[in-house]
């Protein structure tokens, strides 16, 4: 049997499932704050709501996904992201006859991409990604990127930088992609096999190809800001207003693609600018997606969201050496001293103390008395409260301060309230 975990995987343990709590707990309250309510759809989907959903020339669709036939003989795939699911579910849901518009939604949770392992890159990866649909006002785009940005801030990252780009609408596409078939023929045979047909299916793809990226056709290919219709200019520098008004500083990059099919209009990733960062600097990605939902047999939805890599915001934070307040500390540790009866009040007075949501914990492992002290120092227990043979038959503990090493004698009756006390009036 092998027992270490599969190529891509990790396991999380303690302060770093500790940390991770922290942050989502950090951004959940960001996104209540901003209006979001949580949305979980599931971790496996019918694999035509990613092929149709994410595009059929995407590498996710065409190498990274892990698909397979349940018993059902039905074709699944784990999701390699979040936004395909949630369109899923807002029409499955009809959401887009509840009243409040737009639907604003966050998820956080594990995704799958059959990729090379590296730092900040696995197979199952976590995104905490918001969508927003059913608007088309371009401040809910501005107002998607301020979210993503306050993350970071939140979170205290300094080193990060916004780019933006638009990749128009419709119309604007279709002159595009028909100047990148013009330029990029001329160098066919010179192009990798994927972007030889992702050249007629669809070119915006060779863009993003991780093969012929350095080509020499490939800086001077037609920049789809250049082939913007009035509308779509308009749009963006609407976006760029937003922003500006919320002094948000970005960088439009002409270049920006993005590698999932269903984006139009505003485009954006957010990258870490901290040394130690190599490839893999791309914190987070997004944009609006206004075809998405139609596409999949709903009515027209326009949308908008990102969403970001958790492994990579933790790698952030490392390079900036950000310390989050996740210390693992005890109220109070019992050392008992007996056999029994000690034992048996012990496990009563924890009891009745952890009910009063004081975080308490004892010995299972047999101790003496000064392994138990060793222990309790170890744990970062506040307080240790003593209780022997004398102190039971005398109907008392003896309750220590570890910081001021102060013992007091409390009557077994009073212990909770003269505990909850010492601990500054911890709340029921
Ligand atoms: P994406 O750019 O494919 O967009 O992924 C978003 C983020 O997920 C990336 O910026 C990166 O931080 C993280 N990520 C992606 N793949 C991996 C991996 N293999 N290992 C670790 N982290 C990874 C989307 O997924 C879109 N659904 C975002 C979106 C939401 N657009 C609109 N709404």
């Amino acid at each position: 049997m092998r027992l270490e975990s599969p190529r891509g995987t990790k396991d999380l343990l303690f302060d770093e499932a500790r940390l991770w709590q922290y942050i989502e707990n950090e951004l959940r309250q960001l996104c209540e704050t901003y209006h979001y309510g949580e949305i979980r759809t599931p971790i496996f989907e019918h694999t035509e709501v990613f092929q149709r959903g994410v595009g059929e020339t995407t590498d996710i669709v065409q190498k990274e996904m892990y698909t397979f036939l349940d018993r059902g003989n039905r074709s699944i795939t784990l999701r390699p992201e979040g936004t395909a699911g949630v369109a899923r579910a807002y029409i499955e849901g009809k959401l887009h006859g509840a009243v409040n518009q737009p639907i604003k939604v966050y998820y956080n949770g594990p995704m799958f991409r059959y990729e090379r392992q590296q730092e900040g890159r696995r197979r199952q990866f976590h995104q905490f990604g918001v969508e927003a649909l059913g608007s088309e006002d371009p401040a809910i785009d501005a107002e998607v990127i301020a979210l993503a940005m306050g993350i970071y801030e939140r979170l205290g990252i300094n080193e990060i930088e916004l780019v933006i780009n638009s990749l128009g609408d419709l119309d604007s596409r279709k002159r595009h992609r028909k100047a990148l078939i013009e330029h990029f023929t001329p160098y066919t045979d010179e192009l990798c096999d994927d972007c030889r047909s992702r050249l007629q299916q669809n070119p915006l793809r060779v863009l993003d190809c991780k093969v012929d990226i350095d080509h020499p056709a490939m800086e001077a290919a037609p920049k789809i800001l250049d082939y913007l219709n009035d509308e779509s200019k308009e749009y963006f520098e609407k976006v760029k207003s937003y922003l500006d008004a919320m002094n948000i500083p970005y960088i439009v990059d002409a270049t920006l693609v993005r590698g999932l099919d269903y984006y139009n209009h505003t485009a954006f990733e957010i990258m870490g600018t901290a040394e130690g960062f190599g490839a893999q600097a791309t914190l987070l990605g997004g944009g609006r997606y206004d075809g998405l939902v139609e596409q999949f047999g709903g009515p027209r939805t326009p949308g908008v969201g990102f969403a970001l890599g958790m492994e990579r915001l933790i790698l952030a934070l490392q390079h900036e050496e950000i310390e989050l307040p996740i210390e693992d500390e005890l109220d109070a540790f019992i050392v008992t001293i007996g056999e029994d009866n000690v034992q048996k009040e012990a496990v009563r007075v924890l009891h009745s103390l952890r009910k009063e949501k004081v975080k308490i914990d004892k010995d299972y492992q047999g101790r003496g008395v000064k392994a138990q002290f060793r222990a309790a120092d170890r744990l970062k227990a506040k307080f240790v409260i003593v209780l022997g043979e004398n102190e039971l038959e005398k109907g008392v503990v003896q309750l220590r301060s570890m910081a001021t090493r102060d013992e007091q004698e409390v009557p077994l009756a009073d212990l909770t309230k003269v505990l909850l006390k010492a601990l500054g009036g911890k709340s029921k």
